[in-house]
């Protein structure tokens, strides 16, 4: 028997894996039960209507896929009347991802939606926040640390901080939304990225560049989750390229307590739950009776970790 249950601050789960947002819908439910996962994420949901970006949104790359969907969203009022509502017999917990384009949004949205049968608010720092000429919030510090504040004043649930991975030191930026109050940090969203048709010479996004995801980016994302757990003593969840059970266990070695998995689930809508039943295989196979004692578990002498630390936050 394995233990797959894992802790996040307060919230218990009764395995580490979940959705990443923006790659899970209600209607996977037909394709599996939604019951068995560690928790569902949704999409993120702005405050106001909005449409997305302009066309074609997705791209394939060797190892992955280029998206700029934009975040589409019918507004929250709309969410909280027609989108929470499939998942209130689902006996798992529920993450709201919440994007916003200021501070003060964010935190309103979040107020709003600190609602029964939200469990759990992911607040998507890694989109554009207006104050600061469109950068992301999480691109900053300062930013990351005034949004994540803002948030925790007007919130009544945990806060989990979706960080980017489109910044020369992640560390920092956990720090900042730690001492902000974040509960728990998710790590990461996309990677920016860019893909030219040699045909036409045109860029095959239509708003140019986009975030990668997929198998692709994983070397890089667990390279951060491995800063952040090294970083901040609140949970960090793992996000990128994970595909098997095996890529799952490589997030949870680096320091994740729980995953998430996005574009994988694209190609086999069932990913989530292969995943799963691949922890328990990895578990027995190597005896190990709890999936909470992975968490960190990288073998490497604390020399080297130490001087891999200082190392990186350096170029080459
Ligand atoms: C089509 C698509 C839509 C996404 N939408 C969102 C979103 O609404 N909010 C968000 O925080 N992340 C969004 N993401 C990012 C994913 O949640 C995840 O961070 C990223 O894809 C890396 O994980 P993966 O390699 O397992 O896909 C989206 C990703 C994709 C591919």
């Amino acid at each position: 028997m394995v233990e797959l249950g894992v802790r996040i601050g307060t919230l218990e789960l009764k395995n580490p894996v979940m959705p990443a947002s923006g790659c899970f819908a209600h209607e996977y439910a037909d394709a599996m039960d939604l019951a068995r996962l560690g928790a569902v994420v949704t999409k993120s949901v702005t405050p106001k209507r909005r449409i997305g970006n302009p066309v074609p949104r997705v791209a394939e790359t060797e190892a992955g896929m280029l998206n700029s969907i934009g975040i589409p969203s019918n507004g929250l009022l709309y969410y909280v009347d027609s989108i929470l509502p499939h998942y209130a017999g689902v006996a798992v917990p529920l993450v709201a991802s919440v994007s916003a384009d200021t501070a003060e949004e964010f935190a309103a949205a979040c107020e709003a939606l600190s609602v029964p049968g939200v469990a759990a608010i992911e607040a998507n720092i890694s989109c554009p926040n207006i104050e600061a000429d469109g950068r992301a919030f999480a691109m900053d510090a300062k930013h990351t640390h005034r949004a994540i504040a803002a948030i925790k004043q007007h919130a009544r649930v945990p806060i989990w901080a979706k960080l980017t991975p489109n910044v020369a030191d992640i560390a920092e930026i956990a720090r900042a939304a730690e001492e902000a109050g974040a509960d728990a940090l998710v790590v990461a969203n996309t990677l920016l990225g860019m893909a030219i048709d040699p045909e036409t010479r045109k860029p095959r996004l239509g708003n140019v560049m986009g975030g990668l995801s997929g198998p692709a980016i994983r070397p890089v994302v667990v390279r951060m989750v491995f800063q952040c757990a090294r970083a901040v003593r609140i949970p960090v969840i793992g996000c990128g390229g994970i595909v098997t059970a095996e890529d799952a266990v490589e997030h949870l070695l680096a320091g994740a307590v729980a995953v998430q998995v996005g574009t994988a689930s694209f190609l086999d809508p069932a990913a989530m739950i292969r995943v799963i039943e691949g922890l328990v295989a990895y578990c027995e196979r190597h005896g190990i009776v709890r999936i909470a004692d992975l968490v960190g578990g990288v073998r490497i002498d604390s020399e080297l970790t130490d001087r891999w630390l200082r190392l990186s936050q350096q170029s080459g």
